[in-house]
């Protein structure tokens, strides 16, 4: 009996450690924090734009927080600054992401501000980045005879289009891009310099 006393008591302790030191302690340093005041709430769009990303596992193979300079090469890679807490004040839930197979994403609305690159790159990775293991995302297009009125044609670099047919954008991809493009988090963040010359 005293044994298993012992035993409890020991994992009682550790779990109050865990606890404080991973929910209680952070939760007391974030817990006041205000969002950057040049970080815009998302648009309905960009909302739904974000859904579209989780769903289709986007997160899988890219991340969304560049790291410090003195861990990771990531500003030489034109990837941005290092993310604060901040910079997710909106993002619920956050896609921070852990792999990077791709690039980040964090800033990829500055790097890549062109709805016409992203629509033919979400079609087909492959005509822009040749031997790019990203996967291609037909079912987010229509491929069509002729193009209705209010479609968005895509225009592919030659020899990607259907033969004879056009590929149109649905409201999901044109979702998904406006996000995309508002992923811009270049605003500085002097709260972070401030930290970093203590
Ligand atoms: C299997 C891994 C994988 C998945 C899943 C994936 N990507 Fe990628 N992505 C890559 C790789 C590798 C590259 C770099 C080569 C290229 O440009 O195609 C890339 C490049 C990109 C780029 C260009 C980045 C730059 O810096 O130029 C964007 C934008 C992008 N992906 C968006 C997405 C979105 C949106 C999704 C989900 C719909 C997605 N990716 C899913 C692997 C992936």
């Amino acid at each position: 009996m005293h044994d298993e006393l012992k035993l409890l008591s020991g994992a009682m302790v550790t779990l109050a450690l865990a606890t404080s030191a991973l929910v209680v302690v952070p939760f007391m340093q974030l817990k006041g924090l205000e969002p950057p005041k040049d970080l815009k709430p998302y648009t309905s769009a960009q909302l739904r734009g974000r859904e579209v990303y989780i769903k289709n596992g986007c997160i899988y193979c890219h991340s969304q927080q560049p790291r410090d300079k003195s861990q990771a090469p990531d500003d030489k890679r034109g990837w941005g600054r290092a993310s604060v807490a901040g910079d997710y004040s909106y993002d619920k839930p956050h896609l921070l992401g852990t792999m990077r197979t791709g690039p980040d994403l964090f800033n990829i609305g500055v790097r890549q501000p062109s709805q016409d690159w992203h629509l033919g790159h979400l079609y087909q990775p492959r005509a822009y980045t040749p031997g790019s293991i990203m996967p291609s995302y037909p079912f987010l297009f229509e491929v069509k005879e002729k193009a209705d009125p209010g479609d968005r044609q895509l225009t592919l670099p030659p020899g990607y289009n259907p033969p004879g047919k056009i590929v149109v954008a649905t409201q999901e991809v044109l979702d998904l891009v406006t996000y995309l493009q508002g992923l811009d988090h270049t605003y500085p963040v002097f709260e972070a310099t401030e930290t970093k010359k203590k």
